[in-house]
């Protein structure tokens, strides 16, 4: 029994073959832009940016969005590659079993965990936050009370503790469910919800900019000090270190874009494609979120974010930056930021099921994750076993942790994904494929230092908890998954 075992990139492909029969090669560059997109706008935007502008690096924080943009992009051509040769489910997981063997297979299995579980269980906590928004705000009902809707490591500014976050809890379960029985967003619901996404945050730059007050943008930079956040941690603030952490923190908003290279299979051209889709997702992003968080840093100060406007921050920033004849803006950002995460908790979990759907049939996880339902045809074990592993994430921490432990997870899959672009040159020089990362080494290398560099700014509380959860994680490979694995034990 090795650890360090290979899947053959023939055996790869045959499942690959396998899993290819009856789909159809139907996407084009624009629909796969539109599916990026789709995926990515999200509470990383909605949420995540305030927090870093309040934690990390004030209106600097538009710069923090161009270094995460760079590593995305650099992480996004090795996707590319990868996802061209190896086309087939799992994403990053498979592609680590050709390259590295099973151990990192299945490090970066257990890693993916944080990116699509710890991921929806982020956006679920932010979806209760602009839910009590919509109950106060624009349906002029009571809010639910604090402690239902926060985690038991949160309190109040009047003390009250959290207990739990049913919310979060809710939506996570009614999306496990829906993806139980199948339903999957059509090409049109997801392109509709791409328009409004892309509505609401155009309707906030233009309306807003004309709100942005000089003051809240000077220094842009801000000078380096230490802000305390209310767990007692400790973020550096201002200069360089603050925008490392800041593209740390908003990182967030770009994860998703990943999964436009798990349809390599679906799109009719993927040569010219796959780059098109990925990167053109990324620019658009990229530009939209810049001019966003400029607007959004303009319209109120550091201390707002860190106060008052700590949740739902964008409708709260419009209602007191913007006065009553903006209400109707921030009333209509709240409900179609509710639909907006919607989207992205059901790509989450849809990608993370996949990963437990592969990880169940090759033996490193329970078997059953690998059955799918007699009706529905859909990994159904996987799905609940997942619901109640978000659902604990989503309701009993905070939306902090559990977004800084996804940035830092997904990052460390990027890295694993650029350095098995090069190995994969080295050991199969020859096989086909349908997209070449270009100036290989330099993109992967640069790739790897980027997010490097972000994985440092988010600081040494984070970098434990990756630690913590990698440590778990191999407990669980030696003590439960190399002995069932199927590559291991061929009977
Ligand atoms: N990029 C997605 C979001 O920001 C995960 O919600």
């Amino acid at each position: 029994m090795s650890i360090w075992k290979k899947k053959s990139i023939t055996q790869l492909l045959s499942e690959a073959a396998e899993s290819e029969k009856g789909m159809k090669r139907t996407l084009t560059a624009w629909s796969l832009v539109a599916l990026g997109i789709g995926a990515i706008i999200g509470a990383g935007l909605f949420v995540r940016t305030a927090t870093a502008a309040a934690q990390n690096a004030g209106p600097s924080v538009t710069i923090g969005f161009i270094v995460a943009a760079i590593g995305c992009a650099l992480a996004g051509l090795c996707y590319a590659e990868l996802s061209s040769s190896i086309p087939i489910s799992g994403s990053a997981y498979t592609y680590t079993y050709a390259t590295m063997g099973e151990l990192l297979a299945w490090i970066i299995g257990w890693d993916l965990i944080l990116e699509y579980a710890v991921g929806a269980a982020t956006v679920g906590i932010a979806w209760s936050e602009y839910l009590n928004n919509l109950l106060v705000n624009v349906l002029h009902t009571s809010p639910i009370p604090y402690e239902w809707c926060h985690s038991p490591l949160q309190v109040s500014d009047s003390g009250i503790h959290g207990i739990i976050n049913l919310p979060a809890l809710f939506i996570v379960a009614v999306i496990s469910l829906l993806l139980i029985k199948g339903t999957q967003e059509s090409a049109f619901v997801n392109g509709l919800i791409v328009v409004v996404k892309v509505s609401i945050v155009v309707m906030i730059i233009i309306f807003g900019w004309s709100f942005v007050h000089p003051e809240n943008h000077t220094p842009y930079i801000p000078e380096p000090s230490i802000f305390t956040d209310e767990h007692g941690v400790d973020h550096h603030f201002g200069g360089i270190l603050g925008i490392l952490g800041a593209a740390g923190t908003v990182f967030f908003a770009f994860i998703g874009f990943d999964a436009v290279s798990t349809a390599a299979q679906e799109t009719k051209n993927p040569k010219r494609d796959m780059p098109i889709g990925i990167l053109g997702s990324l620019a658009i992003c990229t530009i939209l979120y810049i001019l966003f968080a400029h607007v959004l840093t303009g319209l109120e100060s550091v201390e707002f974010f860190r106060t008052s406007g700590k949740e739902a921050s964008v409708a709260n920033a419009i209602t007191s930056a913007m006065g009553e004849g903006y209400q109707w803006l921030a009333q209509f950002v709240t409900v179609a930021i509710l639909f907006g995460f919607t989207s992205v908790i059901l790509v989450m979990l849809l990608g993370q099921s996949r990963v437990f759907y592969s990880m169940g049939k090759d033996g490193l996880l329970p078997k059953a994750f690998g059955d799918l339902h007699s009706k529905y045809k859909t990994p159904y074990k996987a799905n609940l076993a997942i619901m109640v592993i978000v659902g604990l994430f989503a309701a009993f921490l905070p939306g902090d942790i559990v977004g800084d432990m996804t940035s830092i997870g997904t990052l460390f899959a990027f890295i694993l994904v650029c350095i098995s672009v090069i190995v994969l040159r080295k050991t199969n020089p020859d096989m086909p494929r349908e997209f070449k990362t270009p100036l290989v080494p330099i993109v992967p290398v640069l790739g790897v230092l980027v997010c490097l560099a972000m994985i440092y700014g988010l600081g040494w509380t984070n970098w434990l908890r990756l630690i913590g959860w990698l440590a778990i994680g191999l407990i669980i490979y030696f003590g439960y998954s190399k002995k069932h694995s199927k590559l291991n034990n061929p009977e």
